[in-house]
Protein backbone atom coordinates (compact mmCIF):
# COMPACT_ATOMS: atom_id res chain seq x y z
CA UNK A 1 0.00 0.00 0.00
CA UNK A 2 1.60 3.46 -0.68
CA UNK A 3 1.85 5.97 1.48
CA UNK A 4 -0.20 9.21 1.78
CA UNK A 5 1.59 12.32 2.38
CA UNK A 6 0.04 15.70 2.51
CA UNK A 7 1.15 17.32 -0.03
CA UNK A 8 0.63 21.18 0.28
CA UNK A 9 2.25 24.27 0.45
CA UNK A 10 0.38 25.80 4.25
CA UNK A 11 1.00 22.39 5.66
CA UNK A 12 4.92 23.01 4.74
CA UNK A 13 4.50 26.36 6.43
CA UNK A 14 3.83 24.73 9.39
CA UNK A 15 6.28 21.81 9.54
CA UNK A 16 8.92 24.45 9.05
CA UNK A 17 7.22 26.37 12.19
CA UNK A 18 7.27 22.86 13.88
CA UNK A 19 10.86 22.51 12.92
CA UNK A 20 12.25 26.10 14.36
CA UNK A 21 14.02 25.01 17.70
CA UNK A 22 13.12 28.93 19.30
CA UNK A 23 8.95 27.80 18.51
CA UNK A 24 7.49 27.78 22.03
CA UNK A 25 5.81 25.02 23.32
CA UNK A 26 2.09 26.40 23.12
CA UNK A 27 2.77 27.14 19.43
CA UNK A 28 3.89 23.42 19.07
CA UNK A 29 1.48 22.03 20.93
CA UNK A 30 -1.55 24.01 18.80
CA UNK A 31 0.25 22.90 14.88
CA UNK A 32 0.89 19.79 16.05
CA UNK A 33 -3.01 18.78 16.85
CA UNK A 34 -3.63 21.18 13.85
CA UNK A 35 -1.67 19.07 11.37
CA UNK A 36 -3.24 15.87 13.05
CA UNK A 37 -6.30 17.11 12.38
CA UNK A 38 -6.17 17.52 8.60
CA UNK A 39 -4.33 14.44 8.26
CA UNK A 40 -7.50 12.96 10.43
CA UNK A 41 -9.69 14.10 7.75
CA UNK A 42 -7.19 12.50 5.19
CA UNK A 43 -7.22 9.34 6.43
CA UNK A 44 -11.05 9.31 6.96
CA UNK A 45 -11.95 10.16 3.23
CA UNK A 46 -13.17 6.29 2.89
CA UNK A 47 -15.07 6.35 5.67
CA UNK A 48 -18.88 4.87 5.20
CA UNK A 49 -22.21 7.53 5.00
CA UNK A 50 -25.58 6.86 5.83
CA UNK A 51 -28.01 8.67 4.46
CA UNK A 52 -30.68 10.00 6.62
CA UNK A 53 -33.43 12.64 6.02
CA UNK A 54 -32.58 16.42 6.75
CA UNK A 55 -35.35 19.57 6.87
CA UNK A 56 -33.61 22.94 5.91
CA UNK A 57 -35.35 26.25 6.47
CA UNK A 58 -36.08 25.87 2.52
CA UNK A 59 -36.53 22.05 1.39
CA UNK A 60 -36.55 18.20 2.79
CA UNK A 61 -33.08 16.76 1.59
CA UNK A 62 -30.89 13.84 2.47
CA UNK A 63 -28.04 14.22 4.56
CA UNK A 64 -24.80 12.06 5.62
CA UNK A 65 -23.45 10.67 8.68
CA UNK A 66 -20.65 8.58 9.57
CA UNK A 67 -20.83 6.22 12.71
CA UNK A 68 -17.97 7.14 15.19
CA UNK A 69 -19.23 3.79 16.89
CA UNK A 70 -16.77 2.34 14.26
CA UNK A 71 -13.83 4.15 14.81
CA UNK A 72 -11.30 4.42 17.74
CA UNK A 73 -7.94 6.50 17.82
CA UNK A 74 -4.99 5.35 19.63
CA UNK A 75 -1.96 7.67 20.53
CA UNK A 76 1.58 5.76 21.45
CA UNK A 77 2.35 7.78 24.71
CA UNK A 78 3.56 10.12 24.93
CA UNK A 79 4.25 11.99 21.67
CA UNK A 80 1.06 10.76 20.30
CA UNK A 81 -1.61 12.45 23.31
CA UNK A 82 -0.50 15.63 21.34
CA UNK A 83 -2.64 14.60 18.39
CA UNK A 84 -5.61 13.52 20.32
CA UNK A 85 -6.87 17.21 20.62
CA UNK A 86 -7.03 17.68 16.88
CA UNK A 87 -8.65 14.27 15.42
CA UNK A 88 -11.44 14.34 18.20
CA UNK A 89 -11.82 17.64 16.69
CA UNK A 90 -12.70 15.58 13.50
CA UNK A 91 -14.34 12.70 15.28
CA UNK A 92 -15.84 13.82 18.97
CA UNK A 93 -17.66 11.16 19.36
CA UNK A 94 -14.80 8.35 18.73
CA UNK A 95 -13.39 6.38 21.62
CA UNK A 96 -9.80 6.66 22.65
CA UNK A 97 -6.62 3.69 23.37
CA UNK A 98 -3.42 4.26 24.53
CA UNK A 99 -0.55 2.46 24.22
CA UNK A 100 2.78 3.08 26.12
CA UNK A 101 6.39 2.32 24.24
CA UNK A 102 9.55 4.61 24.44
CA UNK A 103 12.81 3.79 22.22
CA UNK A 104 15.87 2.48 24.50
CA UNK A 105 17.95 5.06 23.39
CA UNK A 106 20.58 2.63 22.87
CA UNK A 107 19.10 -0.24 20.59
CA UNK A 108 15.91 2.20 19.67
CA UNK A 109 14.53 -1.02 20.47
CA UNK A 110 10.61 -0.55 21.14
CA UNK A 111 9.80 -0.92 25.37
CA UNK A 112 6.50 -1.47 26.22
CA UNK A 113 4.85 0.10 29.70
CA UNK A 114 1.27 0.29 29.25
CA UNK A 115 -1.97 -0.54 26.85
CA UNK A 116 -5.60 -0.18 27.44
CA UNK A 117 -7.98 -0.07 24.56
CA UNK A 118 -11.57 0.29 24.21
CA UNK A 119 -13.65 -2.70 24.31
CA UNK A 120 -14.91 -4.15 21.04
CA UNK A 121 -11.82 -3.03 19.59
CA UNK A 122 -11.62 -5.78 17.41
CA UNK A 123 -15.12 -4.26 15.43
CA UNK A 124 -13.35 -1.19 14.82
CA UNK A 125 -11.14 0.82 12.36
CA UNK A 126 -7.79 2.17 14.68
CA UNK A 127 -6.24 5.08 14.03
CA UNK A 128 -3.01 4.77 15.12
CA UNK A 129 -1.06 8.25 15.84
CA UNK A 130 2.50 9.28 17.01
CA UNK A 131 3.95 12.30 15.25
CA UNK A 132 7.14 11.26 14.60
CA UNK A 133 8.28 7.75 12.48
CA UNK A 134 11.31 6.83 12.89
CA UNK A 135 13.58 3.52 12.54
CA UNK A 136 9.38 2.45 12.68
CA UNK A 137 10.36 -0.23 15.76
CA UNK A 138 7.68 1.70 18.01
CA UNK A 139 4.73 1.89 15.32
CA UNK A 140 4.86 -1.44 14.59
CA UNK A 141 5.06 -2.69 17.77
CA UNK A 142 1.92 -0.51 18.38
CA UNK A 143 0.38 -2.24 15.68
CA UNK A 144 1.38 -5.92 16.24
CA UNK A 145 0.05 -5.19 20.03
CA UNK A 146 -3.69 -3.71 18.09
CA UNK A 147 -3.09 -7.21 15.93
CA UNK A 148 -3.41 -9.23 19.41
CA UNK A 149 -6.24 -7.72 19.85
CA UNK A 150 -7.64 -8.85 16.82
CA UNK A 151 -7.90 -5.59 15.72
CA UNK A 152 -8.16 -6.20 11.79
CA UNK A 153 -8.59 -2.30 10.25
CA UNK A 154 -5.36 -0.38 10.81
CA UNK A 155 -4.45 3.13 9.77
CA UNK A 156 -1.07 4.93 10.92
CA UNK A 157 -1.21 8.53 11.34
CA UNK A 158 2.36 10.53 11.50
CA UNK A 159 3.51 14.08 11.12
CA UNK A 160 6.88 13.45 9.82
CA UNK A 161 8.33 10.45 9.15
CA UNK A 162 12.00 8.81 7.60
CA UNK A 163 12.17 6.44 5.07
CA UNK A 164 13.41 3.75 7.21
CA UNK A 165 10.25 4.28 9.11
CA UNK A 166 7.43 3.81 6.28
CA UNK A 167 9.65 0.97 4.99
CA UNK A 168 9.73 -1.10 8.10
CA UNK A 169 5.87 -0.53 8.35
CA UNK A 170 5.51 -2.07 4.78
CA UNK A 171 7.83 -4.69 5.40
CA UNK A 172 5.85 -5.81 8.82
CA UNK A 173 2.49 -4.27 8.33
CA UNK A 174 1.80 -4.33 4.45
CA UNK A 175 -2.66 -4.19 5.19
CA UNK A 176 -1.91 -0.66 7.34
CA UNK A 177 -2.33 2.55 5.45
CA UNK A 178 0.38 5.02 6.44
CA UNK A 179 -0.53 9.11 6.35
CA UNK A 180 2.26 11.17 6.83
CA UNK A 181 2.83 15.23 6.56
CA UNK A 182 5.99 15.09 5.59
CA UNK A 183 8.83 12.90 4.47
CA UNK A 184 11.95 13.63 5.10
CA UNK A 185 15.54 12.69 4.68
CA UNK A 186 17.06 10.53 6.78
CA UNK A 187 17.61 9.39 10.34
CA UNK A 188 21.35 10.60 12.10
CA UNK A 189 23.59 8.21 14.02
CA UNK A 190 21.21 8.34 17.02
CA UNK A 191 18.14 7.39 15.68
CA UNK A 192 16.43 11.39 14.91
CA UNK A 193 14.48 12.35 11.92
CA UNK A 194 16.86 14.92 9.81
CA UNK A 195 16.14 17.37 9.56
CA UNK A 196 13.44 16.61 11.78
CA UNK A 197 12.05 18.57 14.70
CA UNK A 198 14.27 17.14 17.56
CA UNK A 199 12.57 14.89 20.59
CA UNK A 200 8.59 15.53 19.71
CA UNK A 201 7.35 14.32 22.80
CA UNK A 202 10.14 16.75 24.82
CA UNK A 203 8.85 19.92 22.66
CA UNK A 204 5.17 19.12 22.94
CA UNK A 205 5.80 18.79 27.20
CA UNK A 206 8.03 20.72 27.63
CA UNK A 207 10.63 18.20 29.51
CA UNK A 208 13.54 19.49 28.38
C1 LIG B 1 9.35 8.83 19.92
C2 LIG B 1 8.18 9.01 18.99
C3 LIG B 1 7.88 7.61 18.55
C4 LIG B 1 9.26 7.01 18.47
C5 LIG B 1 9.67 6.99 17.03
O1 LIG B 1 8.95 8.40 21.17
O2 LIG B 1 7.08 9.64 19.60
O3 LIG B 1 7.05 6.88 19.43
O4 LIG B 1 10.14 7.86 19.22
O5 LIG B 1 10.86 6.34 16.87
P1 LIG B 1 10.98 4.93 16.14
O6 LIG B 1 10.18 5.02 14.87
O7 LIG B 1 12.46 4.81 15.88
O8 LIG B 1 10.48 3.87 17.07
P2 LIG B 1 9.97 8.30 22.41
O9 LIG B 1 10.56 6.95 22.48
O10 LIG B 1 10.92 9.46 22.35
O11 LIG B 1 9.00 8.42 23.64
P3 LIG B 1 8.13 9.66 24.14
O12 LIG B 1 7.02 9.86 23.14
O13 LIG B 1 7.64 9.19 25.45
O14 LIG B 1 9.02 10.88 24.25
N1 LIG C 1 11.50 10.41 18.07
C1 LIG C 1 11.43 11.77 18.08
O1 LIG C 1 10.75 12.36 18.93
N2 LIG C 1 12.11 12.44 17.15
C2 LIG C 1 12.86 11.83 16.21
O2 LIG C 1 13.46 12.52 15.37
C3 LIG C 1 12.92 10.43 16.23
C4 LIG C 1 12.23 9.74 17.16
Amino acid sequence: MKEIILNHPMIRHKISILRNEKTSTKEFRELISEIAMVLCYEALRDAKEEEYDVKTPIMATKGTKVNEDNYAFVPILRAGLGMVDGVLKVMPNAKIGHIGLYRNEETLEPVRYYCKLPKNIEKKQVILLDPMLATGGSGSAAISMLKQDGVKDIKFLSIIAAPSGIKKIKKDHPDVQIYCAQLDEKLNDVGYIMPGLGDAGDRIFGTK
